[in-house]
């Protein structure tokens, strides 16, 4: 196991974007921290300056591809290196019916050869490492030995780090919602790979929410990676600084604010709007004294066409018991 833990934050659409990325790392200075996942037609096509900025405070980042074309995923790996993004993630996991549809996300789980042939030409355009993001199965594909066949393959191809999101996926019949809740988690087969593959680096993913759930996996595999419980409550980034990383600059949550607040004036001038910037903070006070009336605030204004950051500071005034 790695001296220093790899503890990262999920990818996540919707939540994890440059905005949100700016404002964990204020919190956790060291967690590595996951775009959401851009699909390797967006970049080929798209406003690919627009999809690939971010913040040069973000780091370290790693940019999460969604695709099967090799051609097309290694030119746009090479894109995320030329734009200073320190990992390339492949996206195997996703179970939505437009991912599968676009042949990209978990369904490729049941086609090794050709992730092996993307990872490889991933691989071959890029020197930053290129990572495999996956679920344990999918559908009635979901045997150890499956797994363990996957891996070997793709490990074979050059990917040294596997994150695995413990549960399998049914692509069809499940929402990505429902797919993210219903499949039990099976710990047991993540520590198992990394068991069976101790020179590959191997995340485990799924349900991790406390120090001690991620004291408990870290005894059984390099690192984990946390979504939805770092995403409903940021500041729990703050304990896993703390607890794994150098605690010597940890901002209480009213710093965090503070230093925020000069990103979001900049972002606010160049057209952002308050909201899409304030949903990622609605979170920051959670179980604390003023929490629910920092949510509120922020929901009942930061929408208005008028709001600018004064909304936050006066949001963190109820916080701090100075307005009423
Ligand atoms: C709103 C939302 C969006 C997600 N988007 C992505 C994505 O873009 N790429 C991906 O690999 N996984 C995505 N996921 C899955 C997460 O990365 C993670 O695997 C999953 O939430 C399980 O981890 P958790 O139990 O810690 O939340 C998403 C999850 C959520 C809740």
């Amino acid at each position: 196991m790695p001296s220093t833990p790899l503890i990262s934050v999920a990818p996540m659409m919707d939540c994890t974007d440059r905005h949100d990325r700016y404002f964990l790392r204020l919190i956790a200075p060291d967690v590595l921290l996951y775009t959401e996942m851009i699909t390797a037609q967006a970049l080929t096509y798209g406003d690919r300056d627009k999809l690939l900025a971010y913040d040069a405070l973000e780091h370290p980042v790693a940019l999460q591809l969604g695709g099967s074309d090799p051609t097309m995923l290694s030119a746009c790996a090479k894109m995320g290196e030329d734009r200073g993004y320190d990992e390339i993630n492949l996206n195997v996991g996703c179970p939505s019916p437009r991912v599968s549809l676009g042949r990209f996300g978990a369904c490729l789980m049941l086609e090794p050869d050709l992730v092996a042939e993307c990872v490889s030409a991933m691989n071959q355009s890029v020197s930053i490492p290129v990572t495999v993001k996956c679920r344990i199965g999918v559908d009635e594909q979901d045997s150890y030995p499956l797994l363990h066949a996957f891996i070997a393959k793709i490990a074979s191809a050059g990917c040294k780090t596997f994150i695995i999101h413990a549960r399998k996926a049914w692509l069809s019949g499940l929402s990505p919602k429902q797919n993210r809740e219903v499949p039990p988690l099976c710990y047991d087969v993540v520590y198992q790979i990394k068991k069976d593959f101790p020179s590959l680096t191997i995340i485990l993913n799924g349900g991790v929410k406390t120090i001690a759930d991620i004291n408990a996996h870290l005894a059984l595999v390099d690192g984990v990676m946390i979504g939805r419980a770092a995403y409903s409550n940021p500041y729990l980034l703050a304990d896993i600084q703390a607890n794994y990383f150098n605690n010597n600059d940890i901002l209480s949550r009213p710093e965090v604010v503070n230093q925020f607040l000069p990103y979001v004036s900049n972002q606010i001038k160049n057209g952002v709007k308050l909201t899409n910037i304030t949903r990622h903070i609605l979170g920051l006070f959670q179980g604390q004294w003023g929490g629910a009336a920092w949510r509120r605030y922020l929901s009942q204004h930061a929408y208005l066409k008028t709001s600018g950051i004064e909304i936050i500071e006066q949001a963190l005034l109820l916080v701090e018991g100075r307005s009423c």
